[in-house]
């Protein structure tokens, strides 16, 4: 017998039922929207970046909902300068839609959630008690990270539901894709000569533009995720907070690594929501190698 969502958390407190539930149904019919809501709007993001419709709209409607489940004491989000607060307990950090460029290629984009309930709202990575990232692909599935491991759910549009697709997920042993964000314009020598070496190993090169998508690929074949420090992007281009932490919790809680080029990137205490690091994850030895490289 399938194991719905549903089951498969029902050891949480109600409340952080309520929140993952939420952001997991809704984010199934988020996806009937898509066609009518591609494209850009005339705002930009606290970061400067043009948001996409998509963008705007699933910040709105997930930062709505999560608030009215009654769980969430804020929801700290990409496309907003401030948290949003409500009279939950949880803190949620959200990426409402990463990938946004693959909106106009309809390739893969997605959802990526983080979940602490400390005091303080910025707190390391290490805190999180759960993350998770929704990959709208050909099948829209959830993989979790809880203190229990990693899981796969897919959707099964029929039934309305998701169901437990893969428990205790681990990365393979022996990497086989690399994936590697931006252009190779400025990056640091001893990162070139490393990427190089990847090449000499025969790893392939998977990069499709979506965080969730490539980090996803690396989950399921092994290897390494890099988004680097370049001249021009000292501090690289991912955030801290509401992307690579989420991340950097599930690659680790499925054996994995998570680094910013010289140490675990979940021992950062962020100094701000906005803050970018260069992110480096994968299978255990090539980010240890990496980081080597870098010192
Ligand atoms: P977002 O759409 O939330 O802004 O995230 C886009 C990010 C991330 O998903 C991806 O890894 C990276 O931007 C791609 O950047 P480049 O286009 O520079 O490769
Ligand atoms: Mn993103
Ligand atoms: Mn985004």
């Amino acid at each position: 017998m399938e194991k719905r969502l549903e089951d498969s958390i029902g050891w949480m407190d109600e409340a952080l039922q309520k929140a993952i539930l939420t952001i997991a149904h809704l984010s199934a019919d988020m996806r009937y929207e898509f066609p009518e809501k591609r494209g850009a709007t005339t705002t930009k993001n606290i970061y400067g970046e043009t948001q996409q419709k998509l963008d705007v709209w699933a910040d709105k409607i997930l930062t709505e909902a999560l608030l009215n489940t009654g769980s969430v004491r804020a929801v700290i989000s990409e496309e907003r300068e401030n948290p949003t607060t409500g009279p939950g307990e949880y803190v949620i950090t959200m990426d409402p839609l990463d990938g946004s460029s693959n909106i106009k290629s309809n390739n893969i984009f997605g959802t990526i959630i983080g979940i602490h309930k400390e005091k303080e709202l910025l707190v390391p990575g290490k805190k999180q008690i759960a993350a998770l990232y929704v990959l709208y692909g050909p099948i829209t599935s959830i993989v979790m990270a809880t203190e229990d491991g990693v899981c796969e759910y897919d959707y099964e549009e029929r039934k309305r539901s998701y169901y437990l697709s893969r428990e205790g997920i681990t990365l393979p042993e022996e990497g086989k894709i690399y994936s590697v964000g931006g252009g190779n314009e400025g990056w640091s020598s001893p990162f070139s000569s490393f990427v190089d070496s990847l090449v000499e190993r025969h790893l392939k090169l998977r990069y499709g533009g979506a965080f969730v998508g490539d980090v996803n690929q690396v989950l399921n074949y092994g290897g390494i995720f890099c988004y680097p420090e370049t001249a021009k992007k000292p501090q690289g281009k991912l955030r801290l907070v509401i992307e690579c932490n989420p991340m950097a919790f599930i690659m680790t809680k499925a054996g994995g690594a998570a680094s910013n080029g010289h140490g675990d990137i979940l021992k950062i205490k962020p100094r701000e929501i906005t803050e970018r690091t260069p992110v480096y994850l994968g299978n255990k030895d090539l980010v240890g190698e990496l980081e080597r490289a870098l010192r």
